[in-house]
């Protein structure tokens, strides 16, 4: 008996400590938005136009942090490549009436979305663009460490789903960083 329990109880602990962390978004509110803070990592990117977030596409951006200011904005420090150069850009994203909602003038007119995030593992936002008359959507999961399990890229692909985007318009964004980290 005793050692069935014990078997059992081992068991238990193994299967706990094995078992994948899942997603488990928190409600979002201006309240709790500056929990957002702090370093990320670009881990996939998905658009109805590839092109733009292939390889020296203008929307191709490597997050490294995000800073929620007093007024409520966004200061997102980015890096991206210009033919094998790392630049950094910082842009400030300002909120909009409602909360999760920030617009940005950057390669055309951008309104960001921040769709669901835990605020310790993973963040997803919708970014809509519009340039020359153009609407392209883009889709973005971040990380708060270089790599996510399996169960957040699955979430991904089907919120990516619900914006008409399938898994041919995902792109795999880890191990692609080549920019220093120091500045
Ligand atoms: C919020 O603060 C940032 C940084 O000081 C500034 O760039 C931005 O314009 C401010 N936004 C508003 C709406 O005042
Ligand atoms: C905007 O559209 C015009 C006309 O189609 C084109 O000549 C121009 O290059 C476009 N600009 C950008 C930034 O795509």
């Amino acid at each position: 008996m005793v050692r069935t329990a014990l078997l059992l109880l081992c068991l238990h602990l193994n299967l706990a400590w094995t078992q994948e962390s899942v997603p488990r978004p928190v409600p979002l509110r201006a309240s709790n938005m500056a929990r957002v803070s702090g370093s990320w990592r670009s881990i996939s990117m998905a658009s109805n136009d590839l092109k733009r977030i292939e390889e020296n596409g203008d929307l191709r951006v490597f997050i490294r942090h995000i800073e929620h200011l007093r007024n409520g904005s966004l200061k997102f420090d980015f890096r991206f490549m210009i033919q094998g150069d790392c630049v950094a850009v910082t842009v400030v994203c300002e909120k909009m009436k409602n909360d999760r909602e920030y617009s940005i003038v950057y390669n055309g007119k951008n309104k960001v979305t921040v769709l669901e995030t835990d605020f310790w593992v993973y963040l997803t936002f919708h970014l809509q663009n519009l340039r020359n008359g153009t609407k392209t959507q883009v889709l973005g999961l971040y990380g708060r460490i270089p790599q996510l399990d399996h169960s957040y890229l699955d979430r991904f692909k089907k919120i990516c789903k619900t914006y008409g985007l399938s898994s041919q318009n995902i792109i795999d964004m880890t191990n692609q960083d080549h920019c220093p980290f120091k500045r």
